[in-house]
């Protein structure tokens, strides 16, 4: 495309004038134009156009030595293609001909597109006019040293616009991502979706530990406490600023409600004030992309395991975005059932760490335990007959004084759940011809369960997809790869928006 910028003349009003009333709701007059181009010493008015055709138009006045852009339109049709930053370039160039060194604009608070944009030739936020644009609908103000606002020569290929919505650019969007699902208090942020400038969680599980199982209430409070020195601490290893970033993303389901609410009221409360868009994460979704932060070359089709303290299902991925769950526990989670046999041994929670470190010196087949619908034909999961198994035994062992070794315990109830899980599993990967499974959540920190999913899919040519420990267990780093791909597709939460406990994968 060959765009040509040249001064706005007399001669271009009407065209000019016809894409201001398509663009703008408050549009200016012919008038106005008119005025504006007699005000020459003081402005810069430019079209662009292709064989003639007007493409766009933009103005900036100079006062002092402070720039402001008044108006940036580019015909509907013809946005993202890099003609609102031809016109930025020379509007810059003009302000600084007229003696400017600091170049500012008002935009939509709403405007995201319009205010990535800006961002993305150097702008940053300034300040806010409230009610600027009418009751409720607010400007933020955006500034720049002159000399440090531009496009590279028109390079991007996105283009965008005072007044309307376009879409943002991809590739190096810089995310802060905030979870608080359950009991950890965790911040991160991202860049372009892989790349991981900070990871910080703030665990509260010394705090549940003593009652064996998360307490919702303290839970919330324990966050309400750490959040805002989490996300201070997220930025300040990333070496970054809220002006920096480009979206806050944020886990709104599924968890603990009085938890996932602090989260969100928060990342709302910051979205809010710097005007930056809000993307809403689900929990489990991000466990799944938990797996493409250490792989990134992993994508679907293929089968997730998600097996945490609160959840066990198997999901088929045929592509991101889309879950059909193939089966669930009907019961006990499978991270729950390792923290109950874990409580009733007087082991501390949470229990899977315990028990897997017992387990490696255990014999697996020491004890017979049920292997719950490992032959029900289908991808369901129950886990709490197993721990009454494992409970019972011990009752049983108790009374009868026998000495129970619990490293074989442990071995042998580990063994039960992984067996199932990896059974079901290799079979729903083989079913639907998929040829990558990810296991995710805590209960992936589990040696024993990676080794014989492993192996077991090694034999039949599936790969397996494991996080490394960090992105197992609750991690904002997940939400944050999750929150990208959201951001991306333009998906957002609205300031009305809630946390949902029971939030749906599908
Ligand atoms: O994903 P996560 O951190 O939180 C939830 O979303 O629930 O998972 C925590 C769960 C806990 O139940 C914990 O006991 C379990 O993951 N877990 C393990 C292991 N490490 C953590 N379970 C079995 N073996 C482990 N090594
Ligand atoms: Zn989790």
């Amino acid at each position: 495309m060959t765009v040509d910028v040249r001064e706005m003349d007399y001669a271009d009003l009407d065209g000019v004038v016809a894409l201001e009333e398509v663009t703008f709701s408050e549009a200016w007059s012919r008038r106005t134009f008119a005025d504006e181009l007699a005000r020459a010493r003081t402005r810069g008015w430019y079209v662009a156009e292709e064989d003639g055709a007007l493409l766009g138009y933009g103005g900036v006045m100079v006062i002092d030595d402070e720039a402001h852009i008044m108006n940036i339109a580019v015909r509907g049709d013809r946005r993202r293609e890099g003609v609102a930053s031809a016109l930025l370039d020379v509007l810059a160039g003009r302000a600084r001909e007229l003696g400017a060194d600091r170049l500012t604009l008002e935009v939509r608070a709403e405007n995201e597109a319009a205010i990535q944009f800006y961002r993305s030739v150097g702008m940053q936020l300034a300040g806010e006019r409230r009610s600027y644009y009418g009751p409720g609908a607010h400007a933020l103000i955006m500034g720049a040293a002159i000399d440090d606002v531009g496009t590279g020569g028109g390079v991007p290929a996105e283009s965008s616009h005072v007044a309307e919505a376009q879409e943002s650019r991809s590739g190096a969007e810089l995310i802060l991502a905030i979870e608080t699902s359950c009991d950890e208090t965790a911040a991160a942020v991202m860049r372009g979706g892989t790349e991981l400038l900070s990871n910080v969680v703030a665990s509260q599980v010394d705090f549940h530990a003593r009652f064996g199982g998360v307490v919702p209430e303290i839970a919330s409070r324990k966050h309400t406490e750490a959040i805002v020195g989490v996300v201070d601490e997220a930025l300040a290893r990333a070496n970054v600023t809220f002006a920096d970033l480009d979206a806050i993303a944020v886990t709104y389901g599924p968890g603990l409600i009085g938890a996932l609410v602090v989260g969100v009221a928060y990342a709302k409360g910051l979205s809010f004030s710097t005007g930056l868009p809000l993307v809403g994460d689900n929990h489990l979704e991000g466990h799944i992309f938990a797996a493409a932060l250490a792989e990134p070359d992993i994508a679907p089709p293929l089968v997730a395991l998600v097996v945490s303290g609160g959840h066990t299902s198997l999901v088929h991925v045929p592509e991101w975005g889309v879950y059909h769950t193939l089966g669930q526990t009907l019961d006990d989670a499978a991270g729950e059932a390792f923290d109950k046999v874990a409580k009733v041994l007087g082991l501390g929670y949470p229990g899977g760490p315990v028990i897997s470190k017992l387990a490696e010196e255990g014999d697996p087949t020491a004890i017979d335990f049920p292997r719950a619908m490992m032959h029900s034909g289908d991808y369901r999961f129950s886990l709490s007959g197993l721990k009454t198994a494992v409970i019972n035994h011990i009752r049983n062992e108790r009374e009868a004084g026998r000495e129970m070794s619990l490293p074989d315990l442990a071995a042998s109830f580990q063994a039960a759940v992984v067996d199932v899980q990896v059974a079901k599993t290799v079979r729903a990967a083989v079913e639907l011809g998929v040829g990558t499974v990810c296991l995710a959540g805590g209960v992936a920190a589990n040696p024993s369960l990676r080794e014989g999913l492993r192996t077991a899919l090694a034999e039949r040519g599936i790969r397996l997809s494991v996080p490394p420990f960090a992105f197992c267990t609750d991690n904002a780093a997940m939400i944050a790869a999750a929150g990208t791909w959201r951001f991306r597709r333009g998906d957002r939460l609205g300031p009305a928006a809630e946390a949902v406990a029971d939030l749906s994968l599908a």
